[in-house]
């Protein structure tokens, strides 16, 4: 397996991953959003056989005391390819950009038994909250000592997450 960043001819086979990975077409629509806004800061892809079977996204949010911190949203792997650490492989690699692009904090909506793994907590103990009343859902991942001190209240994705209507 493969991850890299996206290239331009990858955009069709990323909204196929998400289109087919949720219920509905929001998170597909989302990507072709941030992207068009420039608000895509790292969109990594998972390439299986010359196949893109995975995608992860990032964006910046906003918050009081909040600087340089992303929401990674949305993130998708074929059913087929669940299961195999695709899905771990496109988180690490996230991470690990945003470490490198010297961003102090990642946050993200998502299940806590799956985003524990890569250091996530809820983000309630930074006392931080999302805008869709996710609760322990909403978790952070600071990325570097005191990355989120000083941060409080909350915190609000993109103005592309508007239209999709639910939590990411
Ligand atoms: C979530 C998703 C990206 C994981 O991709 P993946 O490639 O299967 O992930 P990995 O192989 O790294 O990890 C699989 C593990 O995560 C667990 N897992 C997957 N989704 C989970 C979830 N929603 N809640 C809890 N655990 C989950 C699996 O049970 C598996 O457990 P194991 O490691 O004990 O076997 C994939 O299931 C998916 O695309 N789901 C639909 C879209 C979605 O819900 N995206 C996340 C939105 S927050």
């Amino acid at each position: 397996m493969i991850i890299r960043p996206e290239r331009a001819d990858d955009a069709d086979a990323i909204t196929a991953v998400h289109r087919a990975a949720f219920p509905g077409p929001g998170e597909a629509a989302l990507v072709l959003a941030l992207r068009a806004a420039g608000r895509l800061v790292d969109s990594f892809v998972a390439v299986e056989e010359g196949v893109v079977v995975g995608h992860v996204g990032s964006s910046p949010v906003t918050g009081e005391g909040l600087v340089a911190a992303f929401g990674v949203a949305p993130l998708a792997v074929l059913e087929a390819w669940r299961g195999q650490g695709v899905g771990a492989a496109l988180m690490r690699r996230s991470v690990e950009s945003a470490r490198e692009r010297g961003a102090a904090a990642l946050v993200l909506l998502g299940d806590r038994r799956y985003y524990a793994r890569f250091g996530f907590v809820p983000a309630s103990r930074f006392g931080l909250h999302d805008e869709y009343g996710g609760g322990d859902a909403f978790q952070a991942l600071p990325l570097r000592p005191g990355g989120l001190d000083g941060a409080r209240g909350v915190v609000r994705y993109a103005p592309e997450f508007l239209a999709l209507g639910d939590t990411p």
